[in-house]
């Protein structure tokens, strides 16, 4: 009998292999046991404690070093309350835990629509899933949004909201010292960026009987801005590095932050939107939650004229971010980066 399902939360519990349409080529399979565990410093742990005060230079600088070199980073004392982080994580897993007629409220394969629960990650256009169900959320400014997201678990929209805005403090306070590390006016990122954009998903990732032949979600960079991740103490996150994958082992509150395609254009190059992706397990759900800062639709991005001179031309041409986006969106997640097609040797 087919199966009418839409999300995996429902139907993963149920399957003893992976059906065929979540299979990758052979070719395109996570080899799990060719991935490196990242050991202490792989991801840099940066300490905020002091980034208004009189550490800041020198957490400019550890900053400044990662967005380069590893085009992620770890972030602890980031002023988040652990009591909100256990909170918002509790409530992404009752979300998933409520009956499927509920959860299904919130259902769309519309990706224009503002809140959406959806699976996969583009079900009307790719070829093979992955295996994750995601609730997307726009969410800044708040008030345009909070009526249209879940009103189940009765607490959501609170929890959601006061996260967004603590969340929202923090890149702030991050974009002004990445700002500052490129040499760059303390508010130049976020006055590049017009009406500013947050949005946010609730990944939902189930466990997986097969989990060597698919993914959580395959091999990506980021096409916003700079991204903040929350995650729960399941591993799965996988990160790029010298042509390996390196698993990052999750350190309890703590958000991992990665730069987006927009930030290493705005850097003209100088800093790395790096390849991530999810994998699965067999035995443990897994959770994460990331913000998604971006630049509204009609900014004009492009590289900063101070970064721009002799030695290093502008790499890349103005566009806007909603043009970068749509290209992003039709193309689904491809390992080539969309950030080529915007090179200006291309113009
Ligand atoms: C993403 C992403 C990683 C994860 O949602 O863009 O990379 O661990 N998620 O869920
Ligand atoms: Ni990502």
């Amino acid at each position: 009998m087919a199966n009418t399902k839409l999300l995996l939360t429902d139907l993963a519990p149920t399957m003893s292999h992976v059906p065929s349409n979540y299979i990758r080529p052979i070719s395109d399979r996570p080899n799990l046991s060719d991935v490196q565990i990242s050991d202490q410093g792989f991801i840099p742990l940066i300490d905020l404690q002091g980034l208004e005060g009189p550490n800041r230079e020198d957490i400019i600088k550890q900053i400044g070093q990662a967005c380069q070199h590893d085009g992620f980073f770890q972030v602890k004392n980031h002023g988040i309350p652990v009591t909100m982080i256990s909170k918002i994580m509790d409530v992404a897993r009752e979300f998933f835990r409520l009956p499927e007629s509920e959860r299904m409220k919130n259902y769309s394969d519309d990706p224009s629509k503002t809140t959406r629960l959806s699976a996969s990650f583009n079900v009307k256009t790719e070829t093979v899933s992955s295996w994750r169900d995601f609730l997307r959320l726009h969410c800044y400014p708040l008030e345009d949004y909070v009526h249209e997201w879940p009103s189940n678990p009765p607490s959501f929209r609170e929890d959601l909201a006061e996260y967004c805005t603590s969340i929202r403090g923090l890149v702030l306070r991050l974009l002004e010292a990445i700002s500052e590390s490129l040499g760059l006016q303390r508010d130049y990122i976020e006055k590049a960026l017009g009406k500013q954009a947050q949005h946010m998903a609730l990944n939902y990732y189930p466990p997986c009987p097969q989990p060597e032949l698919t993914y959580g979600l395959p091999g990506h960079t980021d096409p916003n801005l700079i991204t903040i991740l929350l995650q729960d103490d399941v591993p799965g996150l996988q990160v790029l590095r010298n042509g390996k994958w390196i698993a990052v082992n999750p350190i309890p509150n703590t958000f991992i932050i990665n730069i987006g395609d927009q930030m290493q254009v705005i850097s003209n190059d100088q800093h790395k939107s790096v390849l991530h992706r999810a994998v699965v397990n067999c035995n443990k759900e897994r959770i994460s939650i990331p913000t998604f800062y971006c630049p509204s639709p009609d900014a004009v991005i492009g590289p900063a004229k101070e970064l721009i001179n002799d030695d290093q031309p502008a790499v890349y041409r103005n566009f806007t971010y909603g043009e970068y986006y749509e290209k992003f969106w039709n193309r689904g997640l491809a390992t080539e980066c969309c950030l080529d097609l915007f090179r200006a040797s291309c113009a």
